[in-house]
C-alpha cells in the first residue's frame, strides 16, 4: 500500500510495542520494543508499515512526502493522563504560605486551595476558560503531548460543573490535543455543605445519567483522602458511576494512607493516581490488578513531599504511568517532559520504564491502548520526533523540551 508520508532515518524508534517477555535483566516495565535505525509509513492518519532499515519501495509513490528523522528518537505521542486542565485564575497568592510549609490540607481547610479555584471557576464564562484551557494546551502540544485526560472538579455545582465538561467537548474540536473527558463532582466539599455530606453526595450522584446521557465525560474520579472524601463515601460514588456506565479513575493515597489503592482495584478503576501514601497492601492490590499505577511526582516535587515508591512497585511488578497532574495548586506545569526527568532523578525509573509510562500504559489508564499509545500497523499516527540521539538524553538533559516536530493522525502540528 502507498504512503501518504514516510519517516525515514529514525535512529531510536520507541514503538512502545509490548514485548512478552523483557529482554534479561529488566524490569517488566522495561518491555518495550525500540528498533534501532528504522522508519515509519502513515495512510489516511493511520500506521500502515514501521520496521528495521530502509523503507520498503512499496511504501513510496511520487506524492509521498518524506521526512528525514536525520538520526533522531521518534515515540508515540506522548499521553498525559491525569490533568485538571479546565479552570480560571490562579494561586500564586498561597505561594509564600505553602514554601513556609503551611500544608496543601490545611489551606484547604481555610477556604483557600481547591476551593479557591472553584470559586474563580465558578466565575468564568465558557469562552474564559477555552481561553486559558487553549493556552495550556498548546504548551502540552510543544512537549509532544497528542492525548490528554482532563477532570472537571473546579465548579462542584451542577452548572460549573456541566460548564467544564462542555469545554472539554468544546476543546476536542476547536484544537489538536485530544482530550479524555473526566467528570470529577465530588473533588472538595463545599463549605455550604459542611454539615451536610451527605446532601452533597447525592447532588454528585443525581448528575452522572445527565453527564452520560449528553456524553460529556467517560470518567468518573473522587479525591479519595482523610479530611476529603472517605472510602465509604468515594465507594459510594465510583459505584453509582459504575452503574451509569461511566468508566473509573481515583486519586488515592495521596496524602494519608486510607487504603485507596485497594478501593481502586476493588472498583475495577483504569486507574490509582498519586499513591506517594501507598501501603504495602495497596501495593499488593495493585500489582494483582489491571489498575494502572498513574505517578504524579511533579506534584511531590512541588508540595516538597515524598515521592510515591515508583521503584519498589515496577520491583514487585505493578504497571505505572507518569502524569503532570497539571493544576493551578498542587502542580502547576503542563510539562509532561519535566515529569519524565523527575521520574528518572526521584523515582529512579528508567529510561524504557519512563517512555512506556507515558506511551502505552497512558493509553491503558484511559482505555485507548487500542487506538494510541504505541506505533503499531492500523494504530493513530500519533508521533513525535525529538532533537535527540538517544530516550537517554531525553531525561537527563533536564528542564528543557526536547520536542523537534509533533504528528497528529499523520499531519504536523507543531515544529521548533
Ligand atoms: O490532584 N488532589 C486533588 N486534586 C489536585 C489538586 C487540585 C488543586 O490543588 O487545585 C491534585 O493534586
Ligand atoms: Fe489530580
Amino acid at each position: 500500500m502507498n504512503a501518504d508520508l514516510i519517516v525515514y532515518n529514525i535512529g531510536q524508534l520507541v514503538t512502545s510495542k509490548e514485548l512478552l517477555i523483557p529482554n534479561d535483566g529488566e524490569s517488566l516495565m522495561e518491555n518495550i520494543e525500540i528498533i534501532q535505525g528504522g522508519y515509519l509509513a502513515v495512510s489516511g492518519g493511520e500506521i500502515i508499515g514501521i520496521g528495521k532499515g530502509d523503507v520498503p519501495s512499496k511504501f513510496v509513490k511520487f506524492t509521498t512526502k518524506l521526512i528525514d528523522a536525520e538520526g533522531k528518537v521518534v515515540t508515540p505521542g506522548l499521553i498525559d493522563s491525569h490533568t485538571h486542565l479546565v479552570h480560571a485564575g490562579s494561586r500564586e497568592n498561597e505561594f509564600l504560605d505553602k514554601i513556609q510549609g503551611v500544608p496543601y490540607l490545611e489551606i484547604l481547610e481555610k477556604g483557600g486551595g481547591i476551593l479557591s479555584s472553584v470559586k474563580s471557576t465558578q466565575q468564568a464564562t465558557e469562552e474564559e476558560l477555552v481561553f486559558k484551557a487553549k493556552k495550556s494546551l498548546k504548551r502540552m502540544l510543544g512537549f509532544g503531548v497528542t492525548t490528554i485526560e482532563s477532570k472537571s472538579g473546579y465548579g462542584l455545582d451542577r452548572n460549573t460543573e456541566l460548564k467544564q465538561l462542555y469545554v472539554n467537548e468544546r476543546l476536542n474540536h476547536e484544537q489538536e490535543v485530544e482530550i479524555v473527558s473526566t467528570f470529577m463532582g465530588a473533588h472538595a466539599l463545599p463549605k455550604e455543605f459542611k454539615n451536610n455530606r451527605e446532601g452533597f453526595i447525592e447532588s454528585v450522584i443525581a448528575l452522572l445519567p445527565e453527564i452520560k446521557e449528553k456524553k460529556l465525560a467517560e470518567f468518573f474520579d473522587v479525591f479519595c483522602e482523610e479530611g476529603v472524601f472517605s472510602i465509604e463515601e468515594s465507594r459510594k460514588m465510583l459505584l453509582e458511576a459504575k452503574k451509569n456506565k461511566l468508566k473509573l479513575r481515583l486519586h488515592a493515597d495521596e496524602i494519608i494512607n486510607i487504603g485507596g489503592a485497594q478501593l481502586a482495584v476493588e472498583v475495577g478503576a483504569y486507574s490509582a493516581d498519586h499513591l506517594m501514601a501507598i501501603s504495602e497492601n495497596g501495593i499488593k492490590a495493585l500489582k494483582n490488578s489491571k489498575t494502572i499505577a498513574n505517578l504524579l511526582p511533579g506534584t511531590s516535587f512541588s508540595l516538597n513531599k515524598e515521592y510515591a515508591p515508583a521503584r519498589k512497585m515496577i520491583d514487585e511488578g505493578v504497571q505505572v504511568a507518569l502524569s503532570t497532574d497539571y493544576n493551578p495548586g498542587s502542580c502547576p506545569t503542563e510539562n509532561l517532559q519535566l515529569i519524565m526527568q523527575i521520574a528518572a532523578l526521584k523515582l529512579k525509573m528508567r529510561p524504557k520504564e519512563i517512555f512506556k509510562a507515558v506511551t502505552i500504559n497512558a493509553a491503558k489508564s484511559l482505555g485507548k491502548d487500542k487506538k494510541i499509545g504505541s506505533l503499531e500497523i492500523g494504530k493513530k499516527a500519533d508521533f513525535v520526533i525529538f532533537d535527540a540521539n538517544n530516550i537517554e538524553y531525553i531525561l537527563y538533559h533536564f528542564g528543557i523540551s526536547h520536542t523537534k516536530k509533533v504528528f497528529k493522525g499523520g499531519c504536523l502540528v507543531f515544529k521548533k
